[in-house]
C-alpha cells in the first residue's frame, strides 16, 4: 500500500484503507483505547490514529511515546472528535523509532524559544517550527515564481570572491593556509599569491557586483543565495549567514526599483496569505496575535515614498528622546526606523537619496554632489528590510568616488568595463530573506526562521 500524507488524508473522504508514516505528538487514553496525534511534516494538522488496546502487543504498545517514529496501517474513518473530519483506525502499526521518554528534549509543556535554539536538530518536531519552516520553503518557491513569471533570470553568482561588495569590511577570509605557518612576502606580510586563488579572497557579503554584469546583458535577472557577513552583531535582526534576494535590472531608474520592490513584498505576502494560512493562522493564535491584520494591513496600503531628507526632517520634529541623535548626515538607527514606519507613516516607507558618505560607492550620485539614489525599505517592527540603488552608470563619476573611498580599484577592473562598453541606466536591491520570514511570521528572533542560525560564537549544528 502506498504511504499518503497526513495533508491530504485530512481532506479525503472516509471508507477506505490507509497507510500513513509519522511521529507521535501525543498520546492519551485509557486500558481499553488509545489516541495518538500523528504528524509527517506535510501540515501542522495531525492525524488521529485510534488504538484498541486488546489487538496489540503490550511491548509494542509501550514504544509508542511522544517523539516516536511509527508507521500505521488502518481505516479512514470519520472522526467523532471535534476538529477534525476523519481519523484512522490502526490495524497494523509498525515502530521504526522509539524515543525514550525519559530522554526525550521534547515535551508536552511548551518550551522557550532559546531551549529550542540548543535543539535545533529536534526544534523542526514542534508545531511552530513546522510552520515556520513550510512558509519559508513557500516564500522562496513564490520569489522564483515572482521572477520567472515576469522574465527575470536566475543568475548563481560565486560564493567566493576577491572583492567587498559593500566597503564596509565585514568578511570571512578564505584560505587553504595553516595559519601557524603561512608563506610570507618580503615585508614580512601573509603571501596571498601563494595560496589557492593566488590572492585574497573571502564569502561573499552580496551578489550584486556579479549580479550587474548579469542584467547589462540579459536585462533582468535575480539572484538568490547565502551572503556572509562578519559583523559582531548580537541582535534579533542580524546573522552572519543569511539568505539575500538581489534582483538587478537594466533600463530601471530608482521609482521603477521602489514600483519592484514594493510589487515583489506585496506579491510575498498574498502568496502566503494564499497558501499558508493554516500555518499562519497557528502562528497568529501562538506567537502574535496581530500578525494576519498586520500582513492584510500592509497589502492593503502604498507605501510611504520620502526621502532621507524628509525623514530627518520629521523626526527633528518628533517629540521623543532619542538614544542616538538625529541629524542630517548621520544614518538612521533602527528607533528612527521605527518611528517612521510604527509611529508616523504607519505602514512601510521607502527612503530614497541619502548622503552619499553613509552608502557604499555604486550608488549613482545626485546632481547635489551631496546625495545618492539609494532606497531602503523599512518594515513595521523589522526596520530595514530591502537595501539598494539605482547604479552609478557614469565610469567617470563611479572612478572618482572609488579613489576618494580609497578602494581597492585594480580588484574592480572588470566591473568598471560595463560603464566603458555599453553602459546604462539600471538599478537593483537586495532583500533580506529571513528578515521577510520574521516579518511574514511574526517570529520575534531571526535565529528562529533560518534552520540552523550562525551569529557569533555560535555555528552549531
Ligand atoms: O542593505 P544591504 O547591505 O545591501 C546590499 O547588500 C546590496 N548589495 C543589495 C543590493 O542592492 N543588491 O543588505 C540588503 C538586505 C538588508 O536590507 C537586510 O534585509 C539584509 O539584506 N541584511 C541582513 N539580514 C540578516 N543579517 C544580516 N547581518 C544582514 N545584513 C543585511
Ligand atoms: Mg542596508
Amino acid at each position: 500500500m502506498p504511504r499518503e500524507k497526513v495533508k491530504q488524508l485530512m481532506t479525503s473522504e472516509p471508507g477506505r484503507d490507509v497507510l500513513v508514516k509519522g511521529w507521535v505528538r501525543t498520546r492519551r487514553g485509557s486500558k481499553q483505547v488509545s489516541f495518538v496525534a500523528l504528524n509527517d511534516g506535510s501540515t501542522i494538522n495531525n492525524i488521529q490514529v485510534v488504538i484498541d488496546m486488546q489487538a496489540f502487543d503490550e511491548d509494542k504498545l509501550r514504544l509508542i511515546t511522544t517523539g516516536a517514529c511509527l508507521a500505521v496501517e488502518g481505516e479512514l474513518v470519520k472522526s467523532e472528535g471535534r476538529g477534525q473530519k476523519v481519523e484512522i483506525q490502526a490495524k497494523k502499526i509498525e515502530i521504526y523509532g522509539p524515543a525514550n521518554p525519559e530522554k526525550y528534549p521534547l515535551q508536552k509543556k511548551g518550551h522557550s524559544m532559546e531551549f529550542l535554539r540548543e535543539i535545533a536538530h529536534l526544534r523542526f518536531r514542534t508545531n511552530t517550527f513546522g510552520a515556520v519552516f513550510r512558509i519559508r520553503h513557500a516564500m522562496a518557491y513564490a520569489i522564483h515564481k515572482y521572477f520567472n513569471d515576469r522574465g527575470f533570470y536566475y543568475l548563481h553568482t560565486p560564493i567566493i570572491t576577491g572583492s567587498d561588495a559593500e566597503g564596509a569590511g565585514e568578511m570571512f577570509r578564505v584560505t587553504t593556509f595553516d595559519l601557524n605557518d603561512a608563506p610570507r612576502d618580503k615585508n614580512g606580510g601573509v603571501d596571498y599569491s601563494r595560496d589557492f586563488f593566488g590572492k585574497e579572497t573571502n564569502l561573499t557579503v552580496s551578489g550584486q557586483l556579479e549580479g550587474e554584469m548579469g542584467a547589462l546583458s540579459l536585462g533582468e535577472i535575480y539572484t538568490f543565495g547565502p551572503t556572509f557577513r562578519a559583523e559582531n552583531s548580537n541582535t534579533p535582526r542580524h546573522l552572519a549567514e543569511f539568505w539575500m534576494i538581489e534582483p538587478e535590472m537594466a533600463f530601471y531608474d530608482i521609482d521603477d526599483n521602489m514600483d519592484l520592490a514594493e510589487d515583489l513584498t506585496k506579491y510575498l505576502i498574498t502568496y502566503a496569505l494564499d497558501n499558508c494560512y493554516d500555518d499562519l493562522e497557528f502562528l497568529n493564535n501562538m506567537i502574535d496575535k496581530g500578525l494576519i491584520d498586520r500582513l492584510r494591513f500592509v497589502l492593503d496600503n502604498e507605501y510611504a515614498r520620502i526621502t532621507y531628507t524628509q525623514a530627518v526632517d520629521v523626526l527633528l520634529k518628533a517629540d521623543k528622546q532619542w538614544e542616538f541623535p538625529v541629524g542630517w548626515g548621520k544614518d538612521l538607527q533602527a528607533e528612527h526606523e521605527r518611528y517612521l514606519v510604527e509611529q508616523y507613516y504607519k505602514r512601510p516607507v521607502m527612503i530614497t537619496d541619502y548622503p552619499m558618505d553613509i552608502k557604499a560607492f555604486y550608488m549613482k550620485q545626485n546632481d547635489d554632489g551631496k546625495t545618492v539614489r539609494a532606497l531602503d525599505v523599512l518594515f513595521p517592527f523589522i526596520g530595514e528590510i530591502i537595501g539598494g540603488s539605482q547604479r552609478e552608470e557614469e565610469y567617470d563619476k563611479l572612478e572618482r568616488r572609488i579613489k576618494e573611498l580609497g578602494m581597492p580599484r585594480e580588484q574592480l577592473w572588470w566591473f568598471m568595463e560595463t560603464r566603458k562598453f555599453g553602459t546604462a541606466p539600471h538599478s537593483g536591491f537586495g532583500l533580506g530573506f529571513e528578515r521577510l520570514i520574521l516579518f511574514v511570521t511574526g517570529m520575534k528572533n531571526i535565529r528562529d526562521v533560518i534552520p540552523f542560525p550562525r551569529t557569533p560564537r555560535s555555528a552549531e549544528f
